[in-house]
């Protein structure tokens, strides 16, 4: 076992009511239903940055889940992330309500287009001095295509490949189009900006046609910190060539282990440091004074849980409708091609022993089936992060919650005190950009990353 560095500590988010454990919001403790309100996020981004958390990350879909039994209403009925409100407008009103929180926004290459998107994040970078990042996703619900004017999901292949073209202009906006010093607010002159230095990218693409310059001029960060989570094998690729933060999960630590490897051998084979990606796992823990006690909550976590719903969320990122298999079945990796590879080839015959269908509906429907779960008092918590990070090789964990906003409150009181005794954690407590905190090498992209190829120098 290597030893720990301190962890990183992301907290996992959607601004709606049902999400992540689907069912949770009926837990009779759950407060989701203020998540129309503005003082909950307020709220919640405050606790969170007294806490000294590191950053809130939102996920983000485009459509309601209609793969299981060819429907929209199980999904509907049972919250599964939706209704959702847009993640980028609820964090420009928690921006104010925190200082040293960092905030990760889920946008779509497939569906936004790079050039409002680029100005709407780097808004977002000036608005919190640089606390921004970007979840870069290449999207899975085909009822999502159908509203942005498809028939269709793209292929996946295809998918990334727009992917790829659409952080190019992203790159060419916010690192090349303005020079350093291109901005004078010389008021003597009433020159604000010099227009040699600042530039047209005219790009025109497979994709995308745009003329640019970036109407924003440059953040702090320029490029927002970029997150992903490809555990495709050509998501791999594109994570190991963008991403600077990446979410990696496996069935169990040794599993992860290899996936980890798998990312850092690829970021170093095109030039990358093996640690200029910080790899965090999914984790969700129930918390009790004892075990017993631990027990008991994690039992009315399960009552709480939706099996129907849980189905409808598998369905949408997997492509696989639990409908039409028997307990005894198995599945194919056949209709997944489409989705989300990963959710699909986690329980499919790409496996040695695939699980049967039944074997899969009950895990999904105890406590998390994607995250590594821990049950247990404070102590037994820490102790397990602590193993699963020397292990790993991973360098933190995104916290999931049951209960909202129970499972946080008490993860930031009794479980954080004991991993910053232990060194495991450092608190964000001084004003810096994300980029600074995670690596402290600055706020800019380093130049071995491929965005550095389009600045321009005088
Ligand atoms: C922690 C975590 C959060 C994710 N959040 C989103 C999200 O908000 N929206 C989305 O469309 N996909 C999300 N994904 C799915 C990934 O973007 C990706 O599609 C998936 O891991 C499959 O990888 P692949 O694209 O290489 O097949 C998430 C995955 C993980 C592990």
């Amino acid at each position: 076992m290597t030893k720990t560095r301190p962890l990183l500590l992301n907290a996992f988010e959607m601004a709606g009511v049902g999400y992540y454990a689907q069912g949770c919001w009926s837990h009779p403790e759950s407060m989701r239903i203020r998540y129309k309100d503005l003082s909950y996020w307020t709220e919640r981004a405050s606790m969170l940055d007294a806490a000294g958390f590191h950053s809130l990350f939102f996920a983000d879909v485009l459509g309601v889940y209609d793969v299981y039994r060819n429907s929209p209403d199980p999904a509907i009925a049972g919250a599964v992330d939706f209704p959702l409100n847009d993640p980028v407008i609820v964090i420009a009103a928690m921006l104010g309500a925190s200082q040293n929180l960092s905030f990760a926004v889920t946008a779509s290459t497939t569906y936004e287009q790079p050039f409002p998107f680029a100005r709407r994040f780097a808004t977002l970078d000036h608005l919190s001095k640089g606390r921004i990042a970007w979840n870069v996703v290449t999207s899975y619900l085909p009822n999502a295509a159908r509203n942005y004017g498809l028939k269709d999901q793209m292929p996946h292949a295809e998918r990334y490949e727009r992917a790829e073209e659409f952080l190019e202009v992203v790159y060419k906006l916010l690192e090349g189009s303005w020079e350093d010093d291109a901005v004078l607010y010389d008021k003597v002159a009433k020159v604000y900006a010099d227009p040699a230095k600042v530039h047209r990218i005219d790009h025109a693409g497979k994709y995308f046609s745009v003329q640019g310059p970036s109407i924003t001029e440059p953040s702090i960060q320029r490029t927002p910190v970029i997150f992903q989570a490809g555990a495709s094998a050509r998501g791999i690729e594109f994570a190991a060539r963008h991403a600077e933060v990446v979410f990696v999960n496996g069935m169990n630590p040794e599993g992860l282990r290899a996936n980890v490897d798998r990312l850092r051998d690829a970021a170093e084979k095109i030039g990358r440091g093996r640690y200029d990606i910080k790899v965090v796992t999914d984790l969700s823990a129930v918390i009790g004074a004892s075990q017993a006690e631990a027990e008991q909550k994690a039992d009315a976590v399960r009552a709480a849980q939706s099996p129907e719903a849980q189905y409808a969320a598998f369905g949408g990122a997997s492509g696989y409708d639990l409908s039409k298999y028997h307990d005894d079945d198995t599945l194919t990796s056949e209709p997944a091609k489409n989705f989300s590879r990963s959710e699909g080839a986690r329980f499919t015959s790409e496996k040695k022993r695939p699980d049967s269908v039944g074997e899969i509906k009950k895990r999904l429907i105890n406590l998390s089936p994607y995250a590594s779960t821990m049950v247990g008092t404070p102590a037994h918590i820490a102790d397990e992060m602590e193993r699963i990070a020397a292990i790993t090789d991973i360098d933190g964990f995104t916290l999931h919650e049951f209960v909202t906003p129970h499972d946080f409150e008490t993860f930031v009181a009794e479980v954080m005190p004991i991993l910053e005794q232990r060194g495991l954690f450092e608190p964000a407590r001084k004003p810096m950009s994300f980029r600074q905190r995670l690596f402290d090498k600055g706020d800019r992209l380093p130049e071995t990353h491929p965005a550095a190829a389009f600045r321009r120098h005088g």
